[in-house]
C-alpha cells in the first residue's frame, strides 16, 4: 500500500516533531556507535590499559606492519554489539508485537544507557565488552523502531515521486552520527588517560534523549489498531496529525492492519516463490554492502591510516575527513537518487569503488613491505582514495542497501521481508568487524584486491538482477517491476495466488 501524503490534510504539530527527532536520535545513535570504537581502538591509553600486548606489538619497529592489531579481543571488542544486536531484534520484535512501540523504545534507550556507562567505567575486558553487548541489545531494541519502523514508515509515507529522498534521511543521521565519533575521537585522544572513557560514555547522551522521548510519545496509531483499540488509535491519529478529519488515513491503516493480521505466517509466505526477488536482492544489497569493505574502514580507518604511517593525531583527522565526505556524499544521494534513479547510482559507485580499492591494493603492495612505512605523498594519496571510495558508497550502496528492501516487499511480507534485510547487516557486519583485521595481517594488500572483486561481482549484480524502482508506487511493484524483469518473470507465475495464499 502506498500513501500518497496530499490524500492526508495535516499540520506540523509537536507530536511529529518530536517523533522526527526520536528517529533522527535513532540514527545518530546507530552511527556513533559504528563510528566510535575505530578511533578508541587507535589510542595509547586505551591499548595499554585493555590490549598490553597489542601495545607492544605496535611499539617494535620490527613487528609486520600488516599484522600489528592482529587480536582477536581488540575485534570482539567491535564486533560484539552486531552480534549482540542480530539475537536481541528477534526478542525485540516479540516485545514490540506483544506490548508496542513505546515499550520497546524504552528498553532500547536503558539497555543504551548501561552500555554506555559500563564501557566508558570498565576497569577490564570484560566489563568493556560487557558494555558493548548492552549497546548492542539497545541497538536490537531500537532496530524495532529505528532501523526497521522507520526506513519503512518513511518509504509508505512519502510521495512516489521522492521516496527515496524522503528514505534516504535516515541514513544521513547515521552518517552524522558517524562523523561526530569521529570528532569526539579526535578532540578526546589527547586527554590522557581516560580520553577513551568520554568518547565511550558520550553514546549515553542520545540514549537520554531517547529515553525522555519513549516517556513522552504515545503508541502509534497503527500499533493501537493492531491491539485492537480503534477509538484510541482514531484519537491518537487525530493528536498526531493536528486535525480532525483523518478518516481517509484512519481507513487505510486499518486495511493494512486488517490484511496484516490475516497474515498467519509472515516468515513462511516470504519463502513463496514470488517473494523470492524482493528477498534475494534485499538480502543481497546488505550482504555486498558490507563486502565494499565499508565497514573496515568505518571501524578501523585509524588503525589503517596508522598502518601506513601517519602518527595518532593524524589518522584521528583523516578520519575526521572521510567522516566528513560521508555525509556531503550522502546528501549528493537525496538530491539524485530519485532523478537518476538506483541503477545508474549503483553501477557508478561500482566502477569509483572498484578503481579506488584496487588503487589502495597496488600502492600498498608495492610501496608498503613489513617494517617500513610509506612516504608522505603516498600515505596521503592512500586517504584520498579512500575518500573517493567512502564518497561512492555513501551516494549509492550504503542508503540504496536501505532504501530498495523497504520499497520492493509487497504488503503482507514488508516487515518480515524488511527484518531479514537488517539482520543480514547484522551479522555481515559483525563478520567484518571480527574478521578484518586478522584478514589484513593474512592477506596483506591483498585483501583491498578482494574487496575489489566483490565490487565486481556487484556491478554485475546490479546489471543482470536489480530492477529500477524509481518512481514506481510500491503497490505496483509486482506488475510493473517483477513481472517485467527477464529473470524475476519467471518467479512471477504464481504471484496472484501466493499473495491470496498469504491471507
Ligand atoms: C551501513 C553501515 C555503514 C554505514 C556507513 C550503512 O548503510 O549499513 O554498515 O557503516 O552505512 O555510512
Amino acid at each position: 500500500m502506498s500513501y500518497e501524503s496530499e490524500d492526508f490534510p495535516s499540520k506540523r504539530t509537536v507530536y511529529v516533531v518530536i517523533c522526527w527527532i526520536l528517529a533522527a536520535f535513532g540514527g545518530l545513535m546507530f552511527g556513533y556507535d559504528i563510528g566510535i570504537s575505530g578511533g578508541v581502538t587507535a589510542m595509547t591509553d586505551f591499548l595499554i590499559k585493555f590490549f598490553p600486548s597489542v601495545y607492544e606489538k605496535k611499539l617494535h619497529a620490527k613487528e609486520d606492519n600488516y599484522c600489528k592489531y592482529d587480536n582477536q579481543y581488540l575485534q570482539l571488542f567491535t564486533s560484539s554489539l552486531y552480534l549482540a544486536a542480530l539475537f536481541s531484534s528477534f526478542a525485540a520484535s516479540k516485545v514490540c508485537s506483544t506490548f508496542g512501540r513505546r515499550p520497546t523504545i524504552f528498553v532500547a534507550s536503558c539497555f543504551f544507557l548501561l552500555g554506555a556507562a559500563l564501557s566508558a567505567a570498565a576497569h577490564n575486558l570484560f566489563l568493556l565488552i560487557s558494555g558493548r553487548i548492552f549497546l548492542g541489545l539497545g541497538v536490537g531494541f531500537g532496530n524495532e523502531y529505528v532501523l526497521q519502523s522507520v526506513p519503512l514508515f518513511l518509504s509508505e509515507i512519502a510521495p512516489v515521486t521522492s521516496r527515496g529522498a524522503v528514505n534516504i534521511l535516515f541514513q544521513l543521521f547515521v552518517t552524522i552520527g558517524i562523523f561526530i565519533a569521529n570528532l569526539v575521537n579526535y578532540a578526546t585522544s589527547n586527554m590522557h588517560p581516560y580520553g577513551w572513557r568520554l568518547s565511550l560514555g558520550l553514546a549515553g547522551v542520545p540514549a537520554i534523549f531517547l529515553f525522555i522521548g519513549s516517556l513522552v510519545i504515545t503508541e502509534t496509531p497503527t500499533s493501537l489498531v493492531e491491539h485492537g483499540k480503534e477509538e484510541a488509535g482514531i484519537k491518537a491519529l487525530k493528536k498526531i496529525r493536528g486535525v480532525q478529519e483523518v478518516d481517509v488515513e484512519f481507513k487505510q491503516i486499518k486495511t493494512a492492519c486488517d490484511i496484516a493480521r490475516q497474515v498467519k505466517h509472515p516468515f513462511k509466505n516470504l519463502m513463496n516463490r514470488s517473494n523470492r526477488p524482493p528477498l534475494i536482492i534485499g538480502i543481497c544489497l546488505q550482504v555486498f554492502q558490507q563486502f565494499t569493505g565499508i565497514n573496515a574502514i568505518m571501524f578501523y580507518a585509524p588503525v589503517l591510516f596508522q598502518t601506513v604511517g601517519f602518527k595518532n593525531d593524524a589518522s584521528l583527522l583523516s578520519s575526521v575527513i572521510t567522516g566528513l565526505v560521508n555525509v556531503f556524499s550522502t546528501l549528493v544521494s537525496i538530491y539524485a537518487v530519485d532523478k537518476a534513479g538506483r541503477r545508474k547510482l549503483l553501477l557508478q559507485a561500482c566502477v569509483q569503488m572498484f578503481i579506488s580499492q584496487s588503487a589502495i591494493g597496488v600502492i600498498l603492495l608495492v610501496n608498503l613491505k613489513a617494517t617500513n612505512s610509506l612516504s608522505k605523498s603516498e600515505a596521503w594519496l592512500v586517504v584520498v582514495l579512500v575518500c573517493l571510495f567512502v564518497m561512492a558508497f555513501a551516494w549509492s550502496w550504503g542508503p540504496l542497501g536501505w532504501l530498495i528492501p523497504s520499497e520492493t516487499f509487497p504488503l503482507e511480507t514488508r516487515t518480515a521481508g524488511f527484518a531479514f534485510a537488517v539482520s543480514s547487516n547484522m551479522l555481515f557486519t559483525f563478520i567484518i568487524a571480527q574478521a578484518f583485521l586478522s584478514m589484513m595481517c593474512h592477506m596483506r594488500a591483498f585483501i583491498f584486491f578482494f574487496f575489489a572483486a566483490w565490487i565486481f561481482v556487484m556491478g554485475l549484480f546490479t546489471i543482470f538482477l536489480l530492477p529500477e524502482t524509481k518512481g514506481v508506487p510500491i503497490d505496483a511493484m509486482v506488475d510493473r517491476v517483477w513481472k517485467k524483469h527477464p529473470v524475476w518473470k519467471n518467479y512471477m507465475e504464481d504471484a496472484d495466488a501466493d499473495s491470496r495464499s498469504n491471507i
